[in-house]
This record gives C-alpha cells, structure tokens and sequence, in this order.
C-alpha cells in the first residue's frame, strides 16, 4: 500500500465528527493537537479544571485511513502547568507513543507510526497520575477507516462517557477540586457524556429528521466505569463491537463500552421524538449526568408507534379501588378529625408512601418531603390541587430543587381530605384539618 501525497488531519470537537474518507491509497497525516488545562463548565453552578486535547472535554476526534503514516505534533500550550503525553490505542509501539510525546507546558513533541490496524480507539494522556490526567478529561478517539472506507449515513455524532471525581458531592456549587481518594473508590460524583452534564440535552440535543440514518461514536475515557450504552427508544440495527470495523451485530438494545474502549453503531430513525441516550447503570444517567438526547423531527407514522391510544380505569377482580365513584360508596366516612387521621394514614400508605416514604422524608433528588415541607405552608387549596390535579416540573421545596412528575391522583372529595389531614398533623406539620368541602371546591 503505497503512501500517496500528504494531508493535515481535520480535527473535530465532540459532537462534530470529520468528514469520511474517499481517497483510495494511504497518505502521510500531519495531526497538530494543542494540550490546554482550562476551566469549564461541568454542571450548573459547577465548574472544574479540565485538562484537555484541544480545548474540549472528550479531546478532538482524530480520522485517518489504514496504511497512514501519521505525523504526530503535541503540542502543551505555555499557559498549561503540567507536562502531558499522549497514548493513542491505534499505534503499534511501546507506550502507544506516551513515552515519545512527553511535553513538558510551553513545548512541542512529534512521532510518528503507521496506522497498521483499522478501528476506533480511545487516546488518552499517560502522564502520572494517569487516571488523574485521564479523570480531567484528557481523552478522545481516533477513528483509522478500512481500506474499503466506510458507508455513508446521513449524520455522524461523536459521544464520549467519563467519570468526574469532585471534593464537593454532586451539585454542590462553585469550581470544584480533583479527589483522589474518591477516584481510588471508584465513586463518582459525576458520570456525563462530552464532558458536562447536559453537554448533549435541550438546546444542544443532537438532531436528526425521521428516516435518516445515524452513526454514534462512543467512547469510554473513564477512567473507571464501564457504560452500559443505550437509547431509550431506538434498537441498534448494527453495533461494530470494541470497534472493530469489519464485523457489526444486529439488533442490539445496551452495549457495553469498557474504560479505554470504543464502539460504534448505526440506526435509522423512523418515528419523531426525542430518544434518550444513557449508561443503562441508571443512577449514573440520572443522578450524575449520564444522559443524552437526540431529537428526531418529522411527521408520526402510527404504524411503527401509535402513541398513547386509551387510558382506561384497570380493576381486575379483588383489587382496592382507586376511582372516585366506587371508592366514595364503599369508604368509611369520618366524623371527627380523629378520624380524619386515621383513615388518612390507610390512604397515604396505600398512595403515597411508596415515593414519599412512610416518615414523609421522601428521596432526595427525587421526591420532595411532605415532613416539615414549606410547599404545605402556601396553604390547603396549592396542596389540594397537586393531589388531584398532579404536578410536574422544576418545584423547589425546603430549598431543593426536583424536577419529576406526580400523576394525578384519583381519589374522593373525601379521601383527599383524609390524607391531606394526616399528612397537616404527622411529621411536625401544622395539624390543620382539610374538609371534604375544601377539596371540592379547591379541585382539579
Ligand atoms: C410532590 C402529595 C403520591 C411523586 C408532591 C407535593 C405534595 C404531594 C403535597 C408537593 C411538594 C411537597 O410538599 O413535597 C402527595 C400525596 C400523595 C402523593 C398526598 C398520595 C395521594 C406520590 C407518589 C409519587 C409522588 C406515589 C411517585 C410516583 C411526587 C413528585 C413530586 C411530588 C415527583 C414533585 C413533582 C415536581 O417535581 O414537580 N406530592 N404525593 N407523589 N410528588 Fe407526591
Ligand atoms: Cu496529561
């Protein structure tokens, strides 16, 4: 395989990916990558010190083609205070060129290698610590197409997953220093994709139309977790494995990515919607920052989906009732608050308990308090129309924040009352009594 001419290397930072190869012979690669330790945004109101190829957390996405001669220049920026290397998983020689590219800040290091095996393989920074560099974001992937090159999709998308170690727990404010000691635990306070949490939701979503077709670039920097790589939504016609290039699976719902590893994969979208890409160790996606969204526009097809179609009352035989009808016949009516109290505590650990607990403590980052909770101070008619009517969205209570969703709950005048009753007079709330009328005319 002859090397043809010369070329300097398009680098891309995450989600863009460089356009595919069309030449049909190796060539020499220049590929100038520029170290920068900076700080940037990790999460809202947080902030931290990256270490990064390129400016951006994971590093530039570096494509070449099998047979390459690839020259390769680090460069670490005079302002940077660390001397870095590189280790990149697609070079064939000790240290994948880490003791080659040791650059002290203010320096400029080149080597060379020829691209011998095509895939997709994580780089990463091998300078001590290494799994402090890496857990600073030193990684990225570089992408070595076969010689038969690659099909053409609709749109390519680069994700990278690492794990981020901060002193302070998980959304506390301000820039946050590196842990060791959590790093040596293997207890994240973040896991994100492209180095923030939200680095791919809302506005910076990644965007497809239905019926195009989309190839994700996922990377795993680490340093410690494996993902459990999936979209909520979508099955993956192909999966390329570790990246191999020459052998895809078919249909495949998680995948799993090592540290230090690489997989790509290849779907059509056929119905709109926005599809949720996260580690399937779900806290991660949900707790710390594991979570995606690719946004697919266009008009529905009901064939593939239908969308909700009914939603019915469900009572097989023997069940409690839930809807108000039956329930307000069949429930003991109270007479005094006493009363109220104690068929309350009945409703609330049929109904409520499961999320708010039975000492009304709820989970945190997930189900607000009702013990001592100052959403019950706006008073009974807000507290009335939450039951009945449900709630959802950013809701602060006692100073946090949750953004979940409470379903309406179909109880009677009468059920509500109880509850809400029992709810005003446990936990150190403030006793009041809620009538039956009240909820009727405070009502969703
Ligand atoms: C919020 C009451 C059952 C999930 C609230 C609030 C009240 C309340 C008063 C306002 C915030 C606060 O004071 O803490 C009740 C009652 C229930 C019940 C009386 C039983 C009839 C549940 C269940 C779930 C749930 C079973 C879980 C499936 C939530 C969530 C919020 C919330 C996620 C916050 C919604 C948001 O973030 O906008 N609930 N709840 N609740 N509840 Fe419940
Ligand atoms: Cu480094």
């Amino acid at each position: 395989d002859k090397v043809i001419g010369q070329e300097t290397a398009v680098l891309t930072d995450a989600p863009a990916v460089p356009p595919r190869i069309t030449r049909k012979h190796a060539t020499k690669v220049i590929v100038n990558l520029e170290v920068k330790e900076l700080e940037g945004r990790l999460a809202d109101g947080v902030s931290y010190t990256f270490w990064t190829f390129g400016g951006k957390v994971p590093g530039k996405f570096i494509r070449i083609r099998e047979g390459d001669d690839v020259e390769f220049h680090l460069n670490n920026h005079p302002d940077n205070k660390m001397p870095h290397n590189i280790d990149l998983h697609a070079v064939t020689g000790p240290g994948g060129g880490a003791a080659a590219s040791l650059t002290a800040p203010g320096h400029s290091s080149v080597f060379s290698f020829k691209a011998l095996n095509p895939g997709l393989y994580v780089y990463h920074c091998a300078t001590a610590p290494v799994a402090m560099h890496v857990a600073n974001g030193m990684y990225g992937l570089i992408l070595v197409e076969p010689k038969a090159g690659m099909s053409k999709v609709d749109h390519e998308f680069y994700v990278m997953q690492g794990d981020f170690y901060t002193q302070g727990k998980n959304g506390e404010q301000g820039l946050q220093a590196f842990s060791m000691a959590k790093a040596i635990d293997e207890k994240p306070e973040y896991v994100v994709f492209n180095g923030a949490a939200g680095a791919l939701t809302g506005d910076n979503a990644l965007k497809a139309k239905k019926g195009d077709t989309v190839r994700l670039f996922v990377g795993v920097g680490g340093p410690n977790l494996t993902s459990s790589f999936h979209v909520i939504g979508e099955i993956f016609d192909k999966v390329n494995h570790e990246g191999n290039t020459a052998a895809p699976a078919k249909n495949i719902q998680t995948t799993m990515i090592p540290a230090g590893g690489a997989a790509y994969m290849e779907f059509k979208v056929n119905v709109p919607g926005t599809y949720i890409m996260v580690d399937h160790s779900l806290t991660r996606a949900f707790n710390k920052g594991a979570l995606g969204m690719l946004k697919v526009s266009g008009d529905e097809d009901k064939t593939i989906y239908s969308g909700k179609m009914t939603d019915e009352v469900y009572l097989p035989e023997g069940t409690s009732m839930r809807n108000a009808e039956r329930s307000q016949a069949q429930a003991p009516t109270a007479k005094t608050k006493a009363d109220r109290v104690k068929l309350g505590e009945a409703i609330y650990n049929n109904n409520c308990a499961a999320c708010h607990q039975t000492t009304g403590v709820g989970v945190p980052q997930a189900f607000p308090p009702l013990a001592k909770s100052d959403y019950l101070l706006n008073g009974k008619a807000p507290t009335i129309k939450a039951v009945t009517g449900g709630l959802q969205g950013k809701l602060v209570v006692n100073g946090n924040e949750y953004n979940g969703v409470m379903p309406a709950w179909t109880l009677s005048d009468e059920e509500v009352a109880n509850v809400l009753t029992y709810i005003y007079s446990s936990w150190g709330n403030s006793g009041d009594e809620v009538t039956p009328e009240e909820v009727k005319q405070h009502r969703v």
